[in-house]
């Protein structure tokens, strides 16, 4: 079950699955909208697992200089977009009696980096929320994964942060040999949930071999 605001970006995701020989079907689904995921939730029949993916950054300003809009954008969409998920999700997850809950943070949720301000908050909130959850249901059936990426080329999370200005969104990755994809971390995420139920990965720190540290990324000129 795929969800997002695009349908046709869904359709699209969807037919590549089918036309592969898996099964998909499309929701079209505002996560920052609570009483639309309870309407969603309520529809399915159960639910196995939940990867909450939706999320990203708006801006690059300093703390001094952000927009306090652009923060509650990013914490309605990272921290709020994933309570309400997992709120609505979690009782068919327990029912399911080895459920499975992926929450993409990202190395921003661990570790600060100048202009990232809003977005480092937001992503320390979706850690906070994984961490409190995983001590929260120690004695359910439910087991609950962090993903935290660093660098990683994807559709639009760069072109969103600056606002569509493409010139500075390809800035980011400019001489990155080879950043991730979104493809290595469905990779990821597939190797994640398909352990065994006792077997729980915490905390997945994925990061391109060019970027030792936050800070330390080895661009050829
Ligand atoms: N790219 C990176 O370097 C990086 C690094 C670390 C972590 N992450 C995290 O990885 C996740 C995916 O990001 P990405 O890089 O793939 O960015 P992206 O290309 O902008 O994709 C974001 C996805 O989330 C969906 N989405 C956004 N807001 C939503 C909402 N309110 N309700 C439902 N769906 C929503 C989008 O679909 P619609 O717009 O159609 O809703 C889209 O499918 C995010 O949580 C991001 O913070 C990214």
């Amino acid at each position: 079950m795929l969800t997002a605001r695009r349908a046709d970006r869904l359709a699209e995701v969807a037919g590549q699955i089918t036309s592969s020989g898996g099964l998909a079907d499309t929701y079209q689904l505002d996560v920052t909208d609570q009483s639309a995921v309870n309407k969603f939730a309520a529809g399915l029949d159960r639910c196995d697992v939940l990867v909450a993916n939706a999320g990203g950054a708006i801006g690059a300003d300093y703390v001094a200089d952000s927009s306090p809009a652009d923060w509650l954008a990013m914490y309605e969409v990272n921290v709020l977009g994933t309570l309400h998920v997992v709120q609505a999700l979690l009782p068919k997850l327990i029912a399911s009696g080895a459920g499975t809950i992926v929450l993409m943070g990202s190395t921003a949720g661990l570790i600060s980096y100048e202009g990232g301000g809003g977005y480092v908050a937001a992503k320390h909130g979706t850690h906070a929320v994984a961490e409190t959850l995983r001590l929260e249901l120690f004695d359910k059936p439910v087991r609950v994964i962090e993903l935290a990426p660093g660098m990683v080329k994807t559709d639009e999370f760069a072109v969103n942060r600056f606002r569509g200005d493409t010139g500075k969104a390809a800035a980011v990755y400019a001489g990155v040999k080879e950043p991730l994809t979104a493809m290595d971390v469905a990779d990821a995420v597939a190797w994640v949930v398909t352990r065994p139920a006792h077997f729980n990965v915490d905390l997945m720190v994925l990061r391109p071999r060019a970027q030792a540290a936050q800070h330390k990324v080895f661009r050829e000129q």
